[in-house]
C-alpha cells in the first residue's frame, strides 16, 4: 500500500518541536497497590512513548513527510527513542543529545478501563525555545504542539516562536494534553489564538473550562480557535468548526491498551487536514488511526506492524489509501 506524498515547495509537511521518551507499561498489577510489598505484573512492554513523538511516529508511517525538533539526555532511553522515530523516516537531524539532563520516562499501569501514568519529565522540561531552529521549523506546511504542561521549558519563548511560525505561513495545531497541576493557566490562553486546530480530549476541554459540561465547555473556546476536535475515547470525536457542532462515531476495536490513541487519532487527522479534506473525513481518519493504536501496547506498536496497519486501515477505509 503506497500513500502518495505532496508536492509542495515545503521539504516537511508537519514539524513538531516537542517531548520524546520512553513509556514502560506494566500489565496486571493491582490498582491499589501495598507498600513494603513485592507485586508482581502480568506483562511488560518498553516503547516510543510521549505525545509529541507519538504524533510524529504515527504521521510519519501514515504518509506524512515530518521533521522532529527535541533534547534527550546522552543515554540509552534517549537513543532508543531516537532511533524509534528514525524507523519510522521521521527527520531527526535537530534533535539534541544534552548529557547535562536525563531523557524522561513514563511508567505507565493500565487497569482495564482507566491506569496510573507517573513522569518523570528529566529532559522533556528542559527544551527552550533557543534550542530550536527557527528556519527548519519554518520549512513545513504545519506546526504540532502537545503536551502543554510538561514542557514547562517552552513555556518562555512558544508565544513568540507561534507568531513566527503563523507569519510565515504554517497552521498550527495543539493538543494541550493533561496539566498535571488541573490549573490551565499559562500559556494556553497566549497561544491558542495562534492555533487553526485546538485538540483536547472531552475531560481536559471540560475541566479547562472550570467543570462545565462538553458543550458548554466546546462554546467558551468557540470564539478563540477556528476549529475544535474533542476526543471522546470509544465515542469518537465533537468537532465544531464554523459554529456548528458535529459528531463522529468512533470504530468498534477490542483494544489491548489505549495509551497514546490520542495522539495516533491527532496523527490521523491531520494527514487528512493537510491534504485539504472536509471535517467528516478528518474526523474518520482520526478515529481510525486512534482505534489503530489501541490494538498493540502503547502508542505506536500497531503502526510499527506492517501487516496489522495495512489491513486495518484498509478494511476501514481509511481516507488516504489509494488517492
Ligand atoms: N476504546 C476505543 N475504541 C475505539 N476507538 C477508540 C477507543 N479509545 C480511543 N479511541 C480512539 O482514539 C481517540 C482518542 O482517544 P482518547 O479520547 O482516549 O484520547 P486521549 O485521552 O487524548 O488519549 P491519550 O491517552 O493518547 O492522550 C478517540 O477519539 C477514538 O477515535
Ligand atoms: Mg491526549
Amino acid at each position: 500500500m503506497k500513500i502518495p506524498r505532496h508536492q509542495t515547495e515545503e521539504p516537511f509537511d508537519l514539524v513538531i518541536a516537542g517531548e520524546l521518551n520512553l513509556d514502560l507499561i506494566l500489565f496486571g498489577l493491582p490498582l491499589v497497590m501495598e507498600t513494603e510489598r513485592d507485586l508482581l505484573g502480568t506483562g511488560f512492554v518498553s516503547t516510543l512513548g510521549s505525545s509529541s513523538a507519538i504524533v510524529a511516529h504515527n504521521a510519519a508511517m501514515l504518509g506524512l513527510r515530518v521533521r522532529f525538533a527535541t533534547l534527550v539526555g546522552d543515554d540509552d532511553f534517549g537513543r532508543l527513542a531516537l532511533d524509534r522515530l528514525k524507523q519510522a523516516g521521521v527527520n531527526t537531524t535537530d534533535a539534541i543529545v544534552d548529557p547535562s539532563t536525563t531523557t524522561g520516562v513514563t511508567i505507565l499501569l493500565p487497569h482495564g478501563a482507566v491506569r496510573h501514568s507517573l513522569t518523570y519529565l528529566g529532559s522533556i522540561a528542559a527544551l527552550t525555545v533557543e534550542h530550536l531552529n527557527r528556519a527548519h521549523l519554518a520549512q513545513a506546511r504545519h506546526f504540532h504542539l502537545s503536551s502543554l504542561y510538561l514542557q514547562t521549558g517552552l513555556h518562555a519563548g512558544i508565544v513568540d516562536l507561534l507568531r513566527y511560525l503563523k507569519s510565515a505561513g504554517l497552521s498550527i495545531s495543539l493538543d494541550s494534553n493533561d496539566d498535571p497541576a488541573n490549573l490551565w493557566g499559562y500559556p494556553l490562553y497566549e497561544v491558542l489564538p495562534f492555533v487553526d486546530v485546538f485538540l483536547p480530549n472531552e475531560s481536559e476541554i471540560c475541566r479547562m473550562a472550570g467543570g462545565r459540561e462538553l458543550d458548554e465547555a466546546i462554546q467558551q473556546f468557540a470564539d478563540k480557535v477556528p476549529t475544535i476536535v474533542v476526543k471522546r475515547g470509544r465515542n469518537g470525536c465533537r468537532i465544531m468548526q464554523d459554529g456548528r457542532i458535529a459528531d463522529y462515531s468512533g470504530v468498534t476495536v477490542n483494544p489491548v491498551d489505549t495509551i497514546g490513541a490520542g495522539d495516533s487519532f491527532d496523527a490521523g487527522f491531520l494527514c487528512a487536514y493537510l491534504k485539504g479534506m472536509d471535517m467528516a473525513t478528518c474526523a474518520r481518519a482520526g478515529n481510525i488511526s486512534g482505534a489503530l493504536s489501541t490494538l498493540s501496547a502503547g502508542g505506536t506498536e500497531a503502526f510499527r506492524n506492517r501487516s496489522l496497519r495495512e489491513s486495518f486501515l484498509r478494511e476501514h477505509g481509511f481516507p488516504l489509501i489509494g488517492d
